[in-house]
């Protein structure tokens, strides 16, 4: 990794409040002024004018909430990782595995290179016009350079093209391999594919039904992997100094996640809370990367776990590799101020170093989830999240919100009516300020 920024977030960042936290992410990381006003207030025309540039018939913006996991340790360098996330548990639970997998080493993560597949389809092709097609993969190569503006200068391009029969609908799939550098590439692939239709209609002999890029980017793939030493692991908490069992029991649910689709899913759907939290806030595409996870765990016919945990000698380790189509320049992620932010936190990851960040996020979410899982249980951890809410709903504000969630966490009680009546005990000074 050489395009990254080593510089991290002092130590007891998520103390501090959200003004003075901005101020020490400029500090720290060197984040411009600009980027900060955009983040804070969400009300400025600037930012309603970027939208209305973004989306038909805009009215402002959906603010969903941007925070930073701090302290993982990624070949060796510190990042601190904005995730924009609903789900309140996310960020911390990020954050606390990062620190137990840093603890024993970090992760050590890889990428392919960043190969995307744009896809035309044609009906009326005859069997000789599909081998025609194939024997002419150099021409449509040479002929889509046009289409592909700066990337083979960039060292992208085309990579090659294959040719198939769909036997179903007796469809020619025409599938184009274009490496698309530090772009999502969406845009390149679709336009290298309208551009190149004539060509291939006309060797083919057939006519297109439509052109357009493949999500499943199957060959755009992230990698990272760690390994947590038992005398690590019986720290965390609700290991109780039991590192082995607790690294027993995390191999077993992740063969149970193998093993059982519906499961899996859900299994899977905790490592996307990192890897979507990410591309949200970096303004890429969460849906593409999310369809494609779940087509790659699906990959041998059967929905597996995206990730593999199971003991080795002494250490508990984990495993993740899935396709993961981050663009760092072009498209939303370099226009907007928020996801520049966002880009900038990482010091302006290339692609593929963007995916290796997010392979290790998704392992370390999946981590703390199966922690949590085998361990005490994961509503304790959401329910200290949940209650401060569940105040603000019932009235609290200020000082009130942390003194009712702590009340209603200690007696278990998360009902409304509970909150309501402690906010009331708390206003008549019958209920011990908190912090
Ligand atoms: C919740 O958003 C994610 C989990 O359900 C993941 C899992 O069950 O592995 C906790």
């Amino acid at each position: 990794m050489h395009d990254h920024n080593p510089k991290t977030l002092p130590d007891g960042f998520r103390k501090l409040d959200p003004p003075t936290r901005r101020e020490r992410l400029r500090v720290a990381l060197g984040i411009e002024a600009a980027a900060d006003e955009f983040t804070s207030t969400g009300s400025d025309d600037a930012l309603v004018e970027l939208s209305s540039l973004m989306v038909e018939s805009s009215i402002g913006y959906a603010p969903v909430p941007l925070g930073v996991a701090h302290g993982f340790l990624i070949d060796g360098v510190g990042f601190d990782i904005p995730m924009a996330t609903e789900e309140p548990s996310v960020i911390a639970a990020a954050s606390y595995a990062a620190r137990i997998i840093a603890k024993g080493g970090g992760f050590t993560s890889r990428a392919t290179e960043p190969v995307m597949v744009t896809q035309l389809f044609l009906e009326g092709v005859s069997d000789e016009g599909l081998e025609q097609l194939a024997d002419e993969s150099l021409r449509v190569g040479a002929a889509i350079q046009p289409f592909l503006g700066s990337l083979p200068a960039r060292g992208g391009g085309f990579r090659g093209m294959s040719v198939e029969r769909l036997p179903q609908t007796a469809i020619a799939k025409v599938s184009i391999s274009i490496d698309v550098r530090d772009a999502m590439g969406a845009n390149i692939l679709n336009t290298a594919a309208e551009g190149v239709c004539p060509l291939i209609e006309e060797i083919s002999g057939g006519k297109r039904l439509m052109c357009i890029l493949s999500n499943a980017a199957t060959d755009r793939r992230g990698a990272a992997r760690c390994s947590i030493p038992f005398s690590v692991l019986g720290g965390a908490a609700g290991s109780n100094g039991d590192g082995a069992g607790t690294a027993r029991r995390i191999e077993l649910a992740t063969r149970v996640a193998d093993e059982d689709p519906s499961r899996g899913i859900t299994h899977n759907k905790g490592v996307m809370n990192g890897i979507s939290a990410l591309a949200l806030a970096t303004f890429n595409d969460c849906r593409s990367i999310e369809a494609a996870a779940h087509l790659w765990a699906a990959r041998d016919g059967r929905y597996r776990s995206l990730t593999s945990w199971r003991v080795e000698g002494e250490a508990l380790v984990g495993e993740i590799e899935l396709p993961l189509s981050f663009g760092a320049v072009g498209g939303a992620a370099a226009f907007h101020p928020a996801s520049r932010l966002a880009l900038d936190m990482l010091g302006h990851p290339g692609a593929p170093t963007l995916a290796r960040i997010a392979a290790s996020l998704g392992l370390a979410q999946n981590f703390a989830a199966l922690l949590s899982l085998v361990t005490g249980g994961i509503q304790k951890g959401h329910m200290r999240y949940h209650a401060p809410r569940i105040a603000y709903m019932a009235g609290a504000r200020g000082a009130e919100i942390a003194a009712v969630a702590q009340a209603m966490t200690a007696e278990k009680n998360f009902s409304m009516h509970e909150a309501r009546t402690l906010l009331a005990s708390y206003r008549e000074g019958r209920l011990p300020a908190r912090n």
